[in-house]
């Protein structure tokens, strides 16, 4: 590391960020998953490593592409390997930021051959998934954690009672009701709310920009 790295906000910190879609079989060619690309959170990672961290970027199927030595990516496809993987590194971290698009339920059972049709319906029975912010949440200690909500209603309530119950620091709030703003758009719009319910709202911008905005307000709160 040389000095312009040490002059760094966030050199010696560990980020640890989640992103992209989960996906969870069915059976050996299928899935369950949903259109997030990734970008946003591969942008978070880009900015940490910008300031200076030591990013860990977990991340479900994407076709975003990253190139940092201080970014290391870890791939994964289901809710469990997210679990796990997120926990591997949690305890050393001091920023972690959960942008992926978790899958809420999972198939209670995966077929072990391709299911084959038959009756003119068929149904799959489903399973929640671990919560993995929520699980952070229970066993925090230093870290600054953050969370994302994708609502369609009600949203600063719903968003609000997310940052409570998930015991985080802050959570960003997409707002769905842009039409710029949200899966496979290059454009977001955020409303961040602190953990005292402050709340700040963005414009539609890049989501790089909105990377940099959500990082500024991190910096504010765990250093002013
Ligand atoms: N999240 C997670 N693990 C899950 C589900 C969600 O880590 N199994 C995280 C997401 O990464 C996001 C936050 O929880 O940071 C909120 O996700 P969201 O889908 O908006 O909320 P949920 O708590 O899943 O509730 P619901 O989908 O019913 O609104
Ligand atoms: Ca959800």
């Amino acid at each position: 590391e040389n000095d312009i790295i040490k002059g760094m906000p966030l050199f010696n910190k560990k980020v640890l960020i989640t992103a992209g879609p989960t996906y969870e079989a069915i059976d050996p060619v299928r899935f369950i998953g949903n259109h997030s690309s990734g970008k946003m959170g591969f942008e978070m990672a880009k900015v940490a490593a910008n300031l200076g961290a030591k990013v860990y970027l977990i991340t479900g199927p994407s076709n975003q592409t990253i190139s940092n030595s201080l970014i290391e990516r870890i791939d994964v496809v289901s809710a469990e390997e997210m679990y796990n993987e997120v926990h591997k590194v949690y305890s050393s971290t001091d920023i972690a930021v959960l942008s992926a698009a978790v899958a809420d339920y999972k198939p209670k059972n995966v077929a072990d051959k391709k299911i084959k049709k038959s009756s003119d319906s068929m149904s799959i029975e489903l399973v929640k998934t671990h919560d993995i912010l929520a699980s952070l949440g229970s066993i925090k200690e230093q870290q600054f954690l953050v969370g994302f909500a994708l609502e369609t209603n009600n949203e600063l309530e719903n968003a609000k009672k997310k940052c409570k119950s998930k015991n985080l620091d802050l959570i960003v709030l997409n707002s769905l009701n842009d039409k710029g703003a949200g899966f496979k758009k290059p454009t977001n719009k955020v409303t961040i709310i602190d953990k005292s319910e402050n709340i700040s709202e963005f414009g539609l911008k890049s989501k790089a920009a909105v990377a940099e905005d959500i990082f500024n307000v991190i910096l504010n709160k765990m250093y002013a």
